[in-house]
């Protein structure tokens, strides 16, 4: 028997990007972190803000409340959430030194405390049924899925909320082809402009290629439903090329 479409998309992209993700990616952060934020903001042509505000206007939080940001990088939301409520107690973890070093130094310079924890988020060195609220921004793509987004809905308490964004595969084949030159055209340019290093040259079409193997808006809200997560909802903007995603850890009984 043939296995269902998602495992069989996960184990497609496991055996494609194995190679990449276990020991490239990890050097290509280390390249990009001093200019991630710059770039992005290029990359998007100055919407990268915007699209932060779009994806946190998605999160309620409540004070006090104990939140995770999973693959942080350089802290932006750790640091939009504080901002907005700063009682909250904000954990980061992400495998990069060097995204987290930035991170850390915005953070601080900011008066705020987010605490890091340097790991791979294939598994989550957090007990189970510990943070109220996870989130996950532009990273998805570089991970076995169904192996993290479980991680989460285990460290969630029953009834933890889990709120995702990232760039999607868009439905339509050719916004899809659009989108693909448009990003090939900005990762030249970056890699130009911020002087990337080797491994970042390398893994130019990597990022297209991780993208069209990725999954589309409803998809993701299947992996999620699959997983055990209820409440699932999804909103796209830009003809869904990025996706916004909510699912609840069921309580108990
Ligand atoms: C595109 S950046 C996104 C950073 C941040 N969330 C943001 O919105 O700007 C992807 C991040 O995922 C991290 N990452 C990728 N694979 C990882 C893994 N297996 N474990 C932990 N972090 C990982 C990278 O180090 C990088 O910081």
């Amino acid at each position: 028997m043939s296995p269902p479409p998602i495992a069989a998309r996960e184990i497609a992209r496991e055996e494609r990007f194995n190679e990449v993700w276990n020991n490239q990616l990890n050097d290509v952060f280390a390249d990009v972190a001093p200019y991630y934020d710059r770039a992005n903001t290029i990359a998007s042509l100055g919407l990268w803000g915007r699209f932060l505000r779009q994806f946190m206007a998605t999160v309620e939080v409540r004070p006090g409340e104990r939140v995770l940001d999973v693959c942080a990088g350089t802290n932006a939301i750790g640091i939009a959430l504080l901002e907005r409520e700063p009682s909250l107690e904000v954990h980061a973890i992400d495998r990069s030194a060097a995204m987290q070093e930035v991170g850390q130094r915005s953070a601080e310079s900011r008066g705020l405390r987010i605490r890091s924890v340097i790991a791979d988020v294939h598994t989550l060195p957090f007990p189970d049924d510990h943070f109220d609220l996870v989130t996950i921004q532009f990273a998805s793509r570089h991970l076995r899925v169904g192996r993290v987004f479980a991680e989460i809905r285990r460290v969630l308490k029953p009834g933890g909320r889990f709120h995702h964004c990232d760039m999607l595969r868009p439905a339509s084949r050719v916004v899809e082809q659009l989108y693909y030159a448009y990003l090939r055209t900005c990762l030249e340019f970056t890699a130009i402009l911020f002087r990337s290093g080797p491994a970042a040259r390398k893994c130019k079409e990597y990022f297209i290629n991780a993208l069209r193997m990725f999954y589309s808006a409803e998809e993701l809200c299947v992996v999620l439903r699959e997983l055990g997560y209820v409440e699932v909802r999804a909103s796209t903007v830009l003809c869904g090329m990025l996706g916004f995603h909510r699912a609840v850890k069921p309580p108990p009984g």
